[in-house]
């Protein structure tokens, strides 16, 4: 049985865009962002690269040794606006305080909280600003060559229910975005915002 994110170091550089996706957050630039279960981080880094020149980025994971490395790259190329945090995000992530976070993103992680999402929820909920965005992005409930097992995978209605029972609307819903799949793409994004 499926019961806790067993994908500690998988990243999905390797079959998603990350200007794609970060395309859809609309960035103007100073945001405050947060790459909530961000594996090795890349989508953490183009963001600093090139959406957030004048922003700051957390980058969040309760895997150790992909917030060593990333702190390793921090130190190597001198970033002084990404901040690493090793934490569980259904538990309070540390040093962030409440309503501070202008966008959340939750990349291929959100699946793997069967048991315990609404604390994540609310945990997030908690982070936001008053007028910011959690951005899910998650497999299809398809079959495919990618991700988790199909009985796993969790449809974007669902996802939706979730959010809704905490006070936080769907303001997007984007369900042709990711990997080429038979039929479409493999992915949705779905973003909320507080009631
Ligand atoms: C499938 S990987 C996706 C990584 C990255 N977002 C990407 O798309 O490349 C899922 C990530 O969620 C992290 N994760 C799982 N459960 C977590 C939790 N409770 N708190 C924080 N991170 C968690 C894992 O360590 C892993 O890095």
């Amino acid at each position: 049985m499926y019961m806790e994110h067993k994908h500690h170091g998988k990243s999905s550089a390797s079959f998603l865009n990350a200007d794609e996706i970060l395309n859809e957050l609309n960035f103007k630039g100073n945001e405050t962002f947060m790459d909530a279960g961000c594996g090795d981080g890349y989508i953490a880094i183009k963001a600093i690269d090139s959406y957030l020149p004048d922003g700051n980025v957390y980058a969040v994971d309760s895997y150790n040794e992909s917030i060593k490395n990333l702190n390793d790259y921090k130190k190597e190329n001198n970033i002084e606006n990404l901040v690493n945090i090793e934490a569980d995000l259904s538990k309070e992530i540390p040093d962030v305080e409440d309503a501070s976070v202008d966008v959340v993103l939750m990349l291929n992680v959100f699946h793997g909280f069967r048991d315990n999402c609404d604390d994540v929820i609310l945990e997030l909920k908690r982070i936001i600003k008053d007028d910011g965005k959690i951005a899910i992005m998650d497999f299809k409930p398809v079959e495919m060559q990618i991700g988790p097992p199909l009985d796993v995978k969790i449809p974007s209605s669902i996802v939706e229910e979730q959010f809704n029972s905490h006070g936080l609307k769907k303001v997007y819903l984007n369900e042709e975005i990711g990997a080429e799949i038979p039929g479409g793409k493999s992915h949705y994004m779905i973003i909320f915002e507080k009631e």
